[in-house]
């Protein structure tokens, strides 16, 4: 049988630790499946837009060779909904979020991935802020 696995995120000013968490998410199963969280979302979550629109983040995770298929995330509280809807077995988080899912491991498996150090998306906009 094949494996579903479905990640979210906001991948903006994509980086090697977002291609890194889609390539661990896309190894435990068949199919990866990714939430780009929508621009409203974002303004709702950090407060800012992203610097990329979610079309344009959406382009650039729907060309990585891991993912299978992408789609808009409009909301946090929608996670069940997705996972179901998209038939996942397997929902992978960053260990930011650790702990905070486990209540759809009734519906999938929850795996939680180390970040990659040292490395983020608001990290690179300070430093380029700061040049
Ligand atoms: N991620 C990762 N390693 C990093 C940065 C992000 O594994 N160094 C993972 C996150 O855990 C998440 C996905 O990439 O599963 C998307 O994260 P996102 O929040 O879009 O990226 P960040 O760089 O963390 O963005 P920000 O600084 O705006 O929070």
């Amino acid at each position: 049988m094949s494996r579903t696995v479905i990640t979210f995120g906001t991948f903006d000013v994509f980086h090697v630790g977002h291609l890194r968490v889609l390539e661990r998410a896309a190894a435990l199963g068949d199919r990866l499946v990714v939430g780009v969280s929508a621009d409203a979302l974002n303004m709702r979550k950090k407060g800012r837009a992203p610097v990329f629109s979610e079309r344009e983040r959406l382009e650039i995770v729907a060309a990585l060779r891991v993912v299978d298929e992408v789609f808009v995330e409009e909301s946090l509280e929608l996670k069940r909904d997705y996972v179901l809807g998209h038939r996942a077995d397997v929902l992978v988080m960053g260990d930011d979020w650790a702990g905070r899912f486990d209540e759809l491991s009734d519906v999938c498996d929850v795996v939680y991935l180390p970040r990659t150090p040292a490395i983020s998306t608001t990290a690179i906009i300070e430093h380029i802020a700061d040049l």
